[in-house]
C-alpha cells in the first residue's frame, strides 16, 4: 500500500537520455560508451577507494572546498538561507563553483537540502538552508545554477530522510544497522522531495543518496525512491552517487538505481574489498546485474561529463593537466599519489597551491561578507539600540564598551580541530565533511577593536565565559557572544554526539548572558547579545531581561564573521536576515515527531517515523496554536515597512488535474549486446596492482559463469510511468504559473532597508476525496499556511514598490496518495497571504 511505511519495489531503472535538454550529451556519451570494454565501464561507476586519489572521492563541501588551501570559508547554508536573497544564493554558488573549477574538481558534493530540518537539534541542518521545503528548494536551485555556470557539477544531497545523525549508519555508531526514516507518500512529495524536484529543474548533475534506510530499505538501494521518484517522476537525467559507504549491497544497489559507488570501498572503510569494482564486473558477466543497467549507469555519468563540457576543460593551473591540483591528504607540495594504499610509493607534485579566492572586485571575500551580513537576523532592538554609532559620547569621560565571551575571540585559531570538530573560539561553521580549513577567520573581537575612535571610546575584551561582575560594572555597553555547535556524525565533541542534546546555549552561555545583562553598568548598561549557532537556541530565561536591549542572531558567518557583524552592528547595511526556522520556547514545542532518537533499540532497527513531516517547523506551531518565541520568517529591520495592497491576476482557470504526462520524443541510447569474453576482464598481464586500491579487473574467473538469478520481488512487474512525471522536476504543467500577485510595499522609516516579502497559502477547507468505489469521503488535512514564494526588496525611505510574484499549479496542489498525482482543489477558496513572516501577514486575498 503506497503511503504506509512499506518499501514499494520499482523496477527496472528508467534509462537516462529521455530529455530534449540532454539529448546531445547522451548522443556523445553513447558514442563513447559503445567503445568501452566491460572493465572500462565498471571503472566509471566505482571510486578507487578511500584516499586513493587526491580528493575525498572528488572533493566536496556545502561551505567551501574541504581539505584545500587558498580557498574561501563561505557562510554556511543556513546563513545563506537566512538572507532570503536569491541573488546572493546564486553568487555564493558561483564562487564555490569557480573555486572548484580552479582547483580542478569535477563534482562538488553539495548543496545539501536534506536534512530538510525536521529536527531542530539535528546535527547537520546548518549545511542546508532552513526548515521549509520552498526555502530549501529556492536556495538549492540557485546554488546549483551558480555552481554549474562554471561547468562544475553540483550534487543535491542527501536523498533522502537523513534528518538525524545518531545511527545514520552502523559502522560509525557501532550498531547492527542504520536507522530507518519512515516517510509517508504525501510528506515525501510535499516536503522532503520538494527541494530535490527543484534541484532537478535547475538541471543538477548528480544526486547523493543518504546513509540511512527509508521505509526500511537502504536509501542507496531503495528502488521506489531512486527509480520511481527520482528517475521516473522527477525525470532526473544525471547520476546517483552513494554517500561515503552508504552503499550496503552490490546487486541490489545496482538494480535499485545507484549509478556510482563512492568512495569505492565496500562495507568497510579502506579494506580493499568493494561491493562494485571487480564485483560489478563479475555480476555483469554472470548476469546477476543486467548489462542494460550497467550501460545506463555509465551513460548517465559520461553524459553528465559532456553536458557540462568537461570534455573540453582547459587545465586551470599553469602546469596542470585538468585534474585536481591539490591533495586532500597533505599540505606539502610533494606527496603520495595514492595515500590510502600500503604500496603508496608513487610520489608527485600534489599541491600546486592555486589561489582560487578571486581578486579585486571578484574577491570571494566580498560575497562571503555580504552573505554573512544579510544572513544576520535582528531579533530584538529596544529603543533602536542598534545600529550603534561610531561616535559615542558619555557624560563622564570616555564611553566604555565591554566585549564578553569566548565566542567573540580567535581561540586557538579557526582550524584547531580537524573538520572544525570542536567548539572553541568564535563559531563560524558547524563540524564535519561540510566544513573547510579556514584560510583566515576574522573574529568579532578582531573587528571590534578598530570599530570606534580610541579618543572617545574605550573597548575591552574578556574572552571567557566566566566573567567577574566587577569587569562589568563600569560599562556603558556590553556585547556578549554565545553559541551552540554540533555537526556530522563522525565527530563527537564536548559532550555533543553530533546532534545537539538540547536547544540551549553551550559552554555556560546562558549563565554568561544572564550575568552580563544583570551587571552591565551596574544594572544601568545596555547589553547586546550576539548568537552564533547551527540551529535554533531556546532563550526563554534571558530574552526578556530588562538589561538586554538587542539580540543579533548571526548564524554561522564563515571567514568574514567580524567584518560582517560590524556592517550590521553599525548599520552600514540594514538588518535584513530572516529566521530560516522557528525559535521555539522549548524543544518539545516542535512536536513529538521532531525529536532526535538518541537510544538504539538493539538489536532491532531504530524506527524514526517522520509522520509529522507535513507539519515541519512553523506548520506544527500553527496547527497546534503554540506560540513560538520568534516565528519562521521573522526578523527586524532598522527601518519600517508598510504592506498596503495585494492584488491577484488569474493566469489560468482552476482545474483539478495537471495536463496529461507528455511522452518524450527522445529515445535513450541502446547498445548491442556484445558479450565480451570473461578473460578480457582479468588483470592485464604485468599489471602492478596496489593493495587496497579498487580496480574493475578480476583476479580469477570464479563466479563469472552466466546464470539465471532471481531478481527481487516486483522486478518483472511492469511499471506505469507516474502521471506526475514527464519533465525536469515532474510534469511541466505543475510548474505553469496560475496566479500573479502584486504586493505594494512602502518603506515608512527614515533609513534605506530591505524587506523579505513572503507569500503563504492556506488551502480551502473541506477538501475531501472519495474513498474506494463507495460514496464515503475522506477529508484531506492541510497545514494552516505554507510558504510558497518570497522576494527581497530594497527600498529607499518613503519609496513604494509593487512586488510581483507568481504561484504555480504545484504551489496550489496537494499530493493525492489515492490518485498518485498532484490535485488542485477546485471547490472552496484558497487564501493567499502576504507579509513579513509566517505570523505577520497583514494582506490576504481569496482565490
Ligand atoms: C557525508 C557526505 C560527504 C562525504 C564525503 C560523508 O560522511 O555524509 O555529505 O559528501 O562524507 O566527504
Ligand atoms: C571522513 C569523512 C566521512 C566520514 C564517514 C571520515 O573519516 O573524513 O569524509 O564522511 O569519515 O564516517
Amino acid at each position: 500500500v503506497v503511503g504506509e511505511f512499506q518499501p514499494v519495489p520499482w523496477y527496472p531503472t528508467p534509462l537516462g537520455g529521455t530529455s530534449e535538454l540532454w539529448k546531445e550529451s547522451y548522443a556523445k556519451a553513447q558514442e563513447m560508451v559503445r567503445e568501452m570494454t566491460l572493465a572500462e565501464k565498471v571503472n566509471v561507476t566505482t571510486g578507487t577507494g578511500w584516499q586513493m586519489g587526491l580528493c575525498v572521492g572528488n572533493t566536496d563541501g556545502p561551505l567551501g572546498l574541504r581539505y584545500a588551501q587558498n580557498i574561501s570559508g563561505f557562510p554556511a547554508g543556513i546563513t545563506t538561507g537566512a538572507t532570503w536573497n536569491r541573488e546572493l544564493m546564486q553568487m555564493r554558488g558561483f564562487a564555490l563553483g569557480k573555486e572548484a573549477r580552479l582547483k580542478g574538481v569535477n563534482v562538488i558534493l553539495g548543496p545539501s537540502m536534506g536534512p530538510l530540518g525536521m529536527m531542530p537539534a539535528g546535527g547537520r541542518n546548518w549545511e542546508a538552508f532552513g526548515s521549509d521545503p520552498v526555502l530549501q528548494g529556492v536556495a538549492a536551485a540557485e546554488t546549483i545554477r551558480g555552481i554549474q555556470r562554471n561547468g562544475v557539477m553540483a550534487t543535491a544531497k542527501h536523498f533522502i530522510g537523513n534528518e538525524q545523525e545518531h545511527f545514520r549508519q552502523s559502522f560509525e555508531w557501532g550498531t547492527p544497522t542504520a536507522l530507518s526514516s519512515n516517510i509517508d507518500d504525501r510528506a515525501l512529495h510535499e516536503v522532503f522531495a520538494w527541494p530535490f524536484a527543484e534541484s532537478v529543474r535547475a538541471d543538477v548533475a548528480s544526486v547523493m543518496c543518504s546513509y540511512q534506510m527509508v521505509n526500511n530499505s537502504y536509501a542507496c538501494e531503495n528502488s521506489k525512491l531512486i527509480n520511481g521518484i527520482l528517475k521516473d517522476e522527477l525525470g532526473f537525467q544525471g547520476f546517483v552517487q552513494s554517500d561515503w559507504l552508504a552503499q550496503r549491497s552490490g546487486v541490489h544497489s545496482a538494480i535499485g538505481g545507484l549509478d556510482m559507488s563512492m568512495p569505492g570501498d565496500g562495507l568497510h572503510w579502506a579494506d580493499g574489498v568493494p561491493l562494485w569494482g571487480s564485483e560489478l564486473t563479475r555480476a555483469a558477466l554472470n548476469m546477476s546485474v543486467p548489462m542494460e543497467r550497467l550501460n545506463d549507469m555509465v551513460t548517465r555519468i559520461v553524459a553528465a561529463w559532456y553536458h557540462f563540457r568537461q570534455d573540453s576543460w582547459e587545465p586551470p593551473a599553469p602546469e596542470g593537466d585538468g585534474g585536481p591540483n591539490f591533495s586532500s591528504w597533505t599540505k606539502d607540495r610533494v606527496g603520495h599519489l595514492h595515500q590510502g594504499s600500503p604500496d603508496n610509493d608513487a610520489m608527485g607534485v600534489v599541491n600546486k597551491f592555486v589561489d582560487a579566492q578571486g581578486t579585486g572586485e571578484h574577491a570571494h571575500s566580498i560575497v562571503a561578507r555580504h552573505i554573512a551580513a544579510e544572513g544576520t537576523v535582528l531579533l530584538k532592538n529596544i529603543n533602536n539600540t542598534l545600529p550603534l554609532s561610531r561616535v559615542q559620547t558619555a557624560p563622564y569621560g570616555k564611553y566604555r564598551v565591554g566585549v564578553y565571551g569566548e565566542d567573540a575571540g580567535p581561540g586557538q585559531g579557526p582550524n584547531a580541530c580537524a573538520d572544525r570538530g570542536c567548539n572553541q573560539g568564535t563559531l563560524a561553521s558547524g563540524w564535519g565533511s561540510g566544513a573547510v580549513d579556514f584560510p583566515y577567520l576574522i573574529s568579532p573581537w578582531e573587528a571590534l577593536q578598530y570599530a570606534w575612535s580610541k579618543d572617545s571610546v574605550d573597548v575591552k575584551a574578556y574572552l571567557t565565559n566566566n566573567v567577574a561582575p566587577q569587569d562589568l560594572e563600569e560599562q556603558d555597553l556590553c556585547l556578549v557572544f554565545v553559541n551552540a555547535d554540533g555537526g556530522e556524525g563522525f565527530i563527537r565533541s564536548g559532550g555533543i554526539d553530533a546532534d545537539r542534546n538540547d536547544l540551549f546555549l553551550q559552554k555556560n552561555g546562558t549563565q554568561l548572558v544572564e550575568g552580563v545583562a544583570k551587571h552591565c553598568g551596574g544594572g544601568q548598561g545596555k547589553t547586546v547579545v550576539i548568537v552564533h549557532a547551527i540551529g535554533p537556541v531556546v532563550m526563554e530565561s534571558w530574552i526578556d531581561l530588562p538589561g538586554i536591549h538587542a539580540v543579533l542572531y548571526a548564524n554561522l558567518p564563515g571567514q568574514e564573521s567580524g567584518n560582517a557583524l560590524m556592517d550590521v552592528l553599525f548599520g552600514d547595511v540594514d538588518a535584513s536576515g530572516r529566521l530560516p526556522y522557528t525559535i521555539g520556547r522549548r524543544l518539545e514545542d516542535y512536536g513529538p515527531g521532531a525529536q532526535v532518537l538518541y537510544e538504539h533499540p538493539d538489536p532491532s532497527i531504530p524506527q524514526v517515523d517522520l509522520d509529522q513531516g507535513l507539519y515541519v517547523d512553523y506548520r506544527y506551531f500553527d496547527k497546534f496554536n503554540i506560540t513560538p518565541r520568534f516565528e519562521f520568517g521573522f526578523g527586524l529591520s532598522y527601518t519600517t515597512f508598510d504592506y498596503s495592497a495585494l492584488s491577484i491576476e488569474k493566469l489560468q482557470k482552476k482545474s483539478q488535474w495537471p495536463s496529461k504526462r507528455p511522452t518524450s520524443e527522445v529515445e535513450p541510447p541502446a547498445y548491442d549486446d556484445v558479450h565480451s569474453s570473461p578473460t578480457d576482464s582479468l588483470f592485464p598481464p604485468g599489471f602492478r596492482a596496489l593493495r587496497k586500491y579498487i580496480y574493475p579487473y578480476l583476479a580469477t574467473l570464479e563466479g563469472t559463469e552466466p546464470g539465471t538469478y532471481p531478481y527481487p520481488e516486483g522486478y518483472n512487474k511492469h511499471q506505469n510511468p507516474s502521471a506526475a512525471g514527464g519533465g525536469p522536476g515532474g510534469n511541466p504543467s505543475l510548474y505553469e504559473p496560475m496566479l500573479e500577485l502584486t504586493i505594494e510595499v512602502t518603506n515608512t522609516g527614515t533609513r534605506t532597508g530591505q524587506d523579505v516579502v513572503q507569500v503563504y497559502v492556506s488551502f480551502p477547507e473541506d477538501v475531501a476525496e472519495h474513498r474506494g468505489l463507495g460514496w464515503s469521503r475522506e477529508s484531506i488535512e492541510f497545514p494552516e499556511r505554507v510558504l510558497r514564494n518570497f522576494s527581497k526588496v530594497l527600498l529607499q525611505p518613503g519609496e513604494t514598490r509593487n512586488v510581483k510574484m507568481t504561484l504555480t499549479r504545484k504551489d496550489l496542489s496537494y499530493w493525492s496518495v489515492r490518485a498518485q498525482n498532484w490535485v488542485l482543489p477546485t471547490e472552496g477558496k484558497f487564501r493567499i497571504w502576504a507579509g513579513r513572516s509566517s505570523r505577520d501577514l497583514p494582506l490576504v486575498v481569496e482565490f
